[in-house]
C-alpha cells in the first residue's frame, strides 16, 4: 500500500484540487499486480472552517476528497477532527478548550489504513509546520535528539515545559511519503526550497513535485520560476497544472468535476504506481 501525505507551500495552494486530481488519475489506472481500477482511500486528519449539518461538522475538503474516492467512507472517518472557524487549528482547539494529539490523528488513521487501498492519500492542512498545540502529556526532558526543539514548547502556569507538537510529527510517525505542490506565485522559489529542505531534515522521502496555478492571475516569468525549481529540487515534477478557469472559450460553464478531470489527465503516474 502506498501512503502519501499531499502538503503545499502555503494555505490555497491547491492540495485538494490537486489531490482530488491525483485520486481520478489513480482510480482510472489499472494496478499492474490485479488489472483491476485502484482502490484509493482519503484522510484529512484536520480541518477548521466548516458547515454545521445536521449537528455534523462537514469540511468542503473533505466533502470533495470523497466525491472521488472511492473507499465508500464517511466525512467523520475521512476527517476526523473538525472546527467551525476559519482558523489556526489549535487556535480554534484552545478556544474550545480541547487539544489535537498526535495519538488521536494516528488512531484515526488506523482505521482508514485499515480499509486497505492500493493508495492512502492524506490531504495536510496549511502548509508543512502546522502546529498542533501543545502536547498534552505529562512534561518531558528535551533533548537534542528530540522531535520536538527546545524553543518549540510552551511553559505552563506551574513553570513546566510542554513540547509542542505539529502536524508534520504525525508524517513522521506513519511514515507517509510527501508531494509537495507549489502554488507559482511571487516568493514560490524560497517558499518551495525551505519545504522541502523540512522535509527532509525532518528524515521523510519528498517523492514528487507538482507546479499548480492557484489564482487566475498567472505569475510573471512563471515558465523560468518553473525551470529554477526544476533545476533545485532534487526530486520529479509530476505534473504542471495552469489556472483552469470557471468558463471555457466557447462560454460553456466548466465544473469542478471537469477541471479534476482535466488536470487529472497531465498526471505522470509513474512515481505513484
Ligand atoms: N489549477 C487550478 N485551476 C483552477 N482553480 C484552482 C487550481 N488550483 C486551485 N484552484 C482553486 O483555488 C482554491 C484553493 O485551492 P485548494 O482549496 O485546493 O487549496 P488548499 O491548499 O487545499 O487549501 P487549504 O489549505 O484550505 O486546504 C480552490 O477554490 C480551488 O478550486
Ligand atoms: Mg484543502
Amino acid at each position: 500500500m502506498k501512503q502519501i501525505f499531499v502538503t503545499a507551500t502555503d494555505t490555497d495552494a491547491g492540495k485538494t484540487f490537486v489531490s482530488c486530481a491525483l485520486i481520478h488519475a489513480l482510480t482510472h489506472h489499472n494496478s499492474a499486480s490485479t488489472n483491476e481500477t485502484m482502490k484509493v482511500a482519503v484522510f484529512k486528519p484536520i480541518s477548521a472552517g466548516c458547515e454545521l449539518v445536521d449537528g455534523q461538522l462537514i469540511n468542503e475538503d473533505a466533502k470533495l476528497l470523497s466525491e472521488f474516492a472511492n473507499c465508500n467512507q464517511s466525512i467523520a472517518h475521512i476527517n476526523p477532527i473538525a472546527f467551525e472557524q476559519p482558523i489556526a487549528p489549535h487556535i480554534a482547539a484552545k478556544k474550545l478548550n480541547q487539544q489535537i494529539t498526535i495519538a488521536d490523528i494516528s488512531h484515526h488513521y488506523q482505521q482508514v489504513k485499515s480499509l486497505n487501498a492500493d493508495v492512502t492519500l492524506v490531504e495536510g492542512a496549511g502548509g508543512w509546520r502546522l502546529p498542533l498545540g501543545p502536547s498534552p502529556h505529562s512534561p518531558v526532558t528535551l533533548d537534542a535528539k528530540s522531535t520536538f526543539s527546545n524553543h518549540n514548547t510552551e511553559t505552563t502556569s506551574d513553570n513546566k515545559k510542554l513540547p509542542y507538537q505539529f502536524l508534520s510529527d504525525f508524517v513522521k510517525g506513519a511514515k507517509l511519503e510527501v508531494i509537495l505542490i507549489v502554488n507559482m506565485k511571487l516568493g514560490c522559489l524560497n517558499h518551495a526550497l525551505l519545504t522541502y529542505e523540512t522535509i527532509k531534515a525532518d528524515g521523510l522521502e519528498c517523492i514528487a513535485w507538482i507546479a499548480n496555478c492557484a489564482a487566475s492571475d498567472a505569475m510573471n516569468n512563471l515558465s523560468e520560476n518553473i525551470s529554477e525549481l526544476e533545476k533545485l529540487l532534487p526530486i520529479p515534477k509530476i505534473a504542471q497544472f495552469d489556472f483552469i478557469t470557471d468558463v471555457d472559450e466557447a462560454g460553456n460553464n466548466i465544473s469542478y468535476h471537469e477541471k479534476i478531470n482535466r488536470a487529472a489527465n497531465k498526471i505522470n503516474l509513474s512515481v505513484l504506481v
